[in-house]
């Protein structure tokens, strides 16, 4: 596994009875030329000797956020600013929790806060722990933000139960440390464009024409992207979600300003409309607010918004090589979306049913079908996580192979 070669993986070692399989864990790491540092936590250093893991790892172990002596001479930023990846095995529903919830009370969990870098977790603890509605909530959160998981699998325990929650065997934790590794560069280089979320177009100072997207699937894909190592401009209406970290962020409201800040973030090498932009606004929005009151029906004169995706498919020199558009339907989804793509002259459309039974506008999972010059490929029911993920390989494959018509 040459990707492991030359790289510096920050182990975190938390108080999982698993810990024991770490010193097996780093040895197999080295083996494929990386070099470990580990990071234990208290309740970790119970289950294993921090003497073990410095004698395979080759490297001085660290425990304690207090530490003068380890702070001046290696501070908990530096610990994770010299790794490539850091990973978190065992991970215990605890630190799972002070992850999620962004808890820094000790050298490991202070360090997880301060990372810019990829995490993966190897999530170890008690079946029922694991299936707790907490520790659930906390994953999804996890895997919002980026951070990649391996295991846990299914097994007898140390607690004499049986059931999900052991940590994978290391070898598969090695395996993942590589995908990751792998993943990280796969679109190093690539620059790309994501719209997400509404637009709201002002009607006066203070109403608005809007529309009820979450931009929920747009800031996905917009992570996705940079979790495989694009530079990512996500252009994005008005929403209730926190910026993705690493990624430029333009915040707009109306469609002629995503527009605009589309444009400027050209030339991209794709780009992702996932915005769900309004088809009108207002021809003359009112200075001041309209006044109810007399009977009066206030008139509302509409024009037709810009289409950003024709705008950026038909683009000329400075056309993105893929450009990828969404089409919401609540009837004759794939149908509609064939003649979408042939009208928009974008490369691919990614069409989804936003009936009210689907659930998909606000909600956390999505149904899609890929519409693309090859034919169309219908996608399970997944998170938007998982459509973003699936997504964004195929974009990587496609403009890695050249492929994007
Ligand atoms: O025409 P319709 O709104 O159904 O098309 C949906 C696709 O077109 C989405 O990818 C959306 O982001 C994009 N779109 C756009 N600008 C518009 C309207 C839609 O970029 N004015």
């Amino acid at each position: 596994m040459s990707e492991l070669a030359g790289k510096r993986i920050l182990l975190v070692v938390s108080g999982g009875i698993a810990a024991y399989k770490c010193p097996d864990l780093v040895r197999r790491i080295r083996e494929r030329g990386a070099a470990v540092r580990c990071v234990v936590t208290r309740a970790g250093a119970q289950l294993v000797s921090p003497l073990a893991l410095a004698a395979v790892s080759g490297e001085k172990v660290h425990t304690d956020l207090f530490s003068l002596t380890d702070e001046a001479e290696i501070g908990h930023i530096r610990l994770s600013r010299e790794a490539d990846l850091v990973v978190v095995a065992p991970a215990t529903a605890d630190i799972l929790a002070k992850m999620a919830h962004g808890l820094a009370d000790d050298l490991a969990t202070t360090l997880l806060l301060a990372t810019d870098k990829r995490v993966l977790v190897a999530p170890a603890m008690n079946v029922r722990m694991w299936e707790h509605p907490a520790t659930q909530a906390n994953l999804v959160l996890l895997r919002q933000r980026g951070i990649l998981q391996v295991g846990p699998t299914e097994g007898p325990m140390a607690c004499n139960e049986f059931g999900m929650g052991r940590m994978a065997e290391p070898e598969e934790i090695v395996a993942a440390i590589a995908g990751a590794l792998r993943e990280g560069r796969a679109l190093a280089g690539v620059k790309a464009l994501v719209t997400s979320g509404p637009t709201y177009e002002a009607i006066d100072p203070v109403r608005f024409i809007g529309n009820r997207s979450s931009g929920k699937q747009g800031h996905a894909i917009a992570r996705a992207l940079a979790g495989l190592g694009a530079e990512v401009t996500l252009v994005s209406g008005p929403v209730a979600l926190a910026d993705p970290p690493g990624i430029r962020v333009v915040h707009v409201e109306s469609a002629l300003d995503m527009l605009a800040a589309c444009r400027a973030a050209l030339p991209v090498d794709v780009a992702v409309c996932a915005a769900a932009v309004a088809d009108w606004r207002s021809e003359t929005p009112a200075e001041q607010k309209i006044k109810k009151g007399g009977g009066r029906r206030p008139e509302l004169a509409l024009v037709e918004n810009p289409d950003i995706l024709a705008t950026l498919a038909a683009g000329g020199a400075s056309r993105p090589r893929l450009v990828v558009g969404f089409a919401a339907e609540t009837s004759d989804v794939v149908e509609n979306a064939r003649a979408k793509r042939a009208a928009k002259g974008c490369d691919w459309i990614v069409a989804n049913d936003v009936s009210a039974a689907a659930g998909t506008f606000g909600g956390d999972a999505n149904t899609v079908h890929l519409v693309t010059a090859e034919g169309v490929d219908s996608w399970p029911r997944l998170g938007k996580d998982e459509v973003a993920a699936r997504l964004v390989g195929l974009v990587a494959a496609a403009l890695g192979g050249g492929r994007t018509r």
